[in-house]
């Protein structure tokens, strides 16, 4: 029988239309127990269908997710392996049940340097479930904010962009979240207090919830917990507010 979960009351509430999260922790989750950082991994990836099942409770629009990022390709060769293979056996295990939910997969990143197997396998994810609109999921998969940035300058370039024609609206359209509004609530798990490289131009205007409950903990009492207070923040824009 499925466990009965107390319903969280989000009416009278603002629901950030774009959550991002960098889920960090897994390593030091798995450490806490005795248990190896691939195990860590795991429970991370487990953890990802609760958070997804409460965005879509919540009726947040837009979820992205910080997965593998360019600079991770510096770790351990066995752990890299073990991350890609988590990856792949998420698509194989949930792809059925997310095309079903309604969730659009989008990637944010590059192919580059992964195997092409796995790349076959993102491609057909992203053509099952391009027409879905329920959730906009967006995987940060060998992704790098600087990356992104510099890919976007040499497309511009490329098209003969004028520079009295580029704007920040042009810009972004030209990032891998083109189309998209940004992210109004960064959350990151661990205890952190860095971006690492994460949705650098996307999340100059975003409230940052840091929190130090790791990824495999961050569950859907947090989720609902960050969106309380991201109803706290006052977003400024660099405003003043009449008093
Ligand atoms: C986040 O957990 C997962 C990835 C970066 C892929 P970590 O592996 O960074 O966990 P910690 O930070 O070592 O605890
Ligand atoms: C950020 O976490 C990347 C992902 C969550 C995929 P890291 O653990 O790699 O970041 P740092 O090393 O703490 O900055
Ligand atoms: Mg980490």
């Amino acid at each position: 029988m499925a466990e009965r979960t107390p319903s969280f009351d989000l009416s009278g509430y603002t629901i950030p239309t774009h959550v991002a999260i960098i889920m960090d922790g897994n390593g030091r989750w798995a450490r806490q127990r005795g248990l190896p950082r691939q195990a860590g991994h795991r429970a991370g990836a487990e953890n990802l269908r609760r958070i997804i099942n409460a965005c879509v409770e919540f009726r947040i629009k837009i979820l992205t997710i910080y997965a593998f990022s360019t600079e991770n390709w510096g770790r351990p060769e066995l752990e890299v392996r073990g991350l890609m293979k988590i990856i792949s056996r998420v698509i194989d295990q949930e792809l059925k049940d997310l095309h079903a939910q309604g969730v659009c997969l989008h990637h944010l990143g590059s192919m580059t340097g992964i195997d092409p197997g796995l790349q076959e396998k993102v491609r057909r994810a992203l053509e099952l479930t391009k027409n879905n609109d329920r959730l906009i999921l967006n995987v940060a998969f060998n992704y790098g904010g600087r990356a992104e940035i510099l890919e976007a300058v040499k497309h511009i370039l490329a098209d003969n962009v004028a520079p009295e024609e580029l704007t920040e609206a042009l810009f972004s359209s030209y990032l891998f979240t083109r189309g998209l509004p940004d992210p109004d609530l960064v959350i990151r798990t661990s205890g952190e207090l860095r971006i690492s490289n994460f949705l650098i131009w996307q999340a100059a205007y975003s409230e940052f919830y840091p929190t130090p409950v790791y990824w495999p903990d961050f569950g859907r009492e947090e989720l609902y917990e960050a969106i309380l207070v991201f109803n706290q923040r006052e977003r400024r824009f660099g405003l003043v507010t009449e008093p």
